[in-house]
């Protein structure tokens, strides 16, 4: 049998592309190799958000470049947005690839593997939305966790931040029918899968294309689909959340009380310049409705520090910020200029060296937060969904989204068990499964 191997860089999106990807291939006859070394196809997933992903893209199809030496009939293909961006070149820089495509025609793949295993350059980026795009969404998923799952209910984003590529590599906001979501949801389901993450560039989004449907009604209807037993949706945007959403968070017994809510900077200067389309203050006004829904919500967050023209004073408003929501997680990230976007024409003002000063000190202050939010669990009950078994123990999440390593005899696997915590560590929780202290 012919085996293929999947290298994945960037978000939830393109880990799920993967997973479809996967799928494909296991339709074509292909299964999964051990290592890039044994593989007959290889592709790589690239991300283009911040300069680094686009490099570690090259480094890698350095390292599988050597494939061609063992198996000269290899195939080395390179999809997902650094394709879209600049699949051409990709190509000029590494000539060695055999096969390139975009974010909008993944479903391709079979024909465009048909093409390189003939000897083609089998290269398709498209400039406009692939019309068919959704056919993806029929295949199955190769998931390495048996119980949670993403379904892309998305695609696209129509916000317009001025530092962000991803309008450009994924196109505008396109919503999946409800009635496609709800017929995968069920598939997944049907495969032992227990919680299930509605993810997009932007899902609180959802519906506003169609006209018809709003990102509360998808909500409630994964909800009644019988077995889901949680539900978490990533990203939302602080504009697009409202309080019918949080109040449909609270309402719903199986929506995890967790939420990722990227702020990108606390200063009202900065959040204009970024084109955020929201204020400090109405950011934290969403933040506290969600406190007095969901008392014990855990909040995460992305950050970049030294968007063009971010000075000390307004990196303290993001520090004022972090103290004030006290977050569970923060993504923070140095600004990083990407081509083509509004923000790359603007004069980087601080030296890098400040820039790395700065993102540091942020970094080890949300240190000490992520620990003090941790320790309020010590000798608490939590709900647990196990996951998967590494070393003799079983790891799992708690619906506030906290890596749990647990203590048990009995197999917990795919289990939803209570844990009474035991050990807080820096980033994660320890304890003992309830039914078997008695
Ligand atoms: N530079 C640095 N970080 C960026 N992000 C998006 N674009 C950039 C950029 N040009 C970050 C944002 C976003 C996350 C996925 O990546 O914080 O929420
Ligand atoms: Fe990276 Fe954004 Fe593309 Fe995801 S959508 S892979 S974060 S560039």
């Amino acid at each position: 049998m012919k085996k293929y191997y999947i290298r994945t860089f960037g978000c939830q999106m393109n880990i799920n592309d993967s997973q479809k990807m996967a799928g494909m291939l296991k339709t074509l006859g292909y299964e999964p190799a051990r290592d890039w070394e044994d593989a007959d196809i290889i592709l790589v997933n690239t991300c283009s958000v911040r300069e680094k992903p686009d490099q570690k893209v090259l480094s890698a199809l350095g390292e599988f470049k050597k494939i061609k030496n063992k198996k000269p009939d290899a195939v080395i293909g390179v999809c997902g947005c650094l394709a879209q961006r600049a699949g051409y070149e990709i190509l000029q820089k590494a000539p060695f690839v055999d096969m390139v495509f975009g974010t909008t025609n993944i479903h391709h793949l079979p024909k465009l593997l048909e093409e390189a295993l003939q000897g083609n350059k089998a290269v398709e980026i498209l400039e406009d939305i692939d019309q068919n795009e959704t056919e993806l969404d029929k295949y199955p998923t190769v998931r390495e966790n048996r119980y949670t799952a993403y379904v892309t209910v998305m695609r696209g984003c129509d916000k317009k931040c001025t530092y962000c590529i991803v309008p450009y590599t994924r196109g505008k906001e396109r919503s999946r029918r409800i009635g496609e979501i709800l017929q995968e949801v069920q598939w997944l389901i049907d495969d032992g899968v227990k919680e299930i993450h509605l993810i997009g560039q932007n899902v609180t989004a959802y519906g506003k294309d169609l006209g018809d449907v709003r990102f509360v009604d998808l909500l409630y209807a994964v909800a009644d689909v019988e077995g889901v037993e949680r539900i978490r949706f990533t990203t939302g945007h602080p504009r697009d959340l409202d309080e019918e959403t949080i109040k449909a968070m609270a309402e719903i017994p199986q929506i995890c009380e967790h939420l990722h809510l990227p702020i990108q900077a606390g200063s009202d200067r900065i959040l204009k310049a970024m084109e955020r389309g929201y204020t400090q203050k109405e950011y934290l006004e969403k933040i506290e409705l969600l406190k007095k829904y969901i008392p014990d919500i855990s909040l995460s967050t992305d950050i970049i520090v030294g968007f063009p023209g971010e000075t000390y004073e307004d990196y303290m408003e993001t520090i004022k910020v972090l103290k004030e929501v006290e977050y569970d997680q923060v993504f923070a990230f140095k600004y990083s200029p990407r081509p083509g976007t509004p923000a790359a024409q603007m004069p980087m003002t601080e030296d890098p060296k400040t820039l790395s000063k700065w993102l540091n000190d942020l970094i080890l202050m949300q240190k000490e937060i992520t620990f003090k939010k941790n320790l309020q669990y010590e000798g608490k009950t939590v709900e647990v969904l196990v996951e998967e078994e590494k070393e003799g123990r079983f790891v799992g999440r708690t619906r506030t989204n906290k890596l749990v390593h647990i203590e048990g005899r009995n197999n917990l696997l795919g289990e939803i068990v209570d844990v009474k915590v035991t050990k807080v560590n820096r980033f994660s929780l320890e304890g003992e499964a309830i039914e078997q202290l008695v």
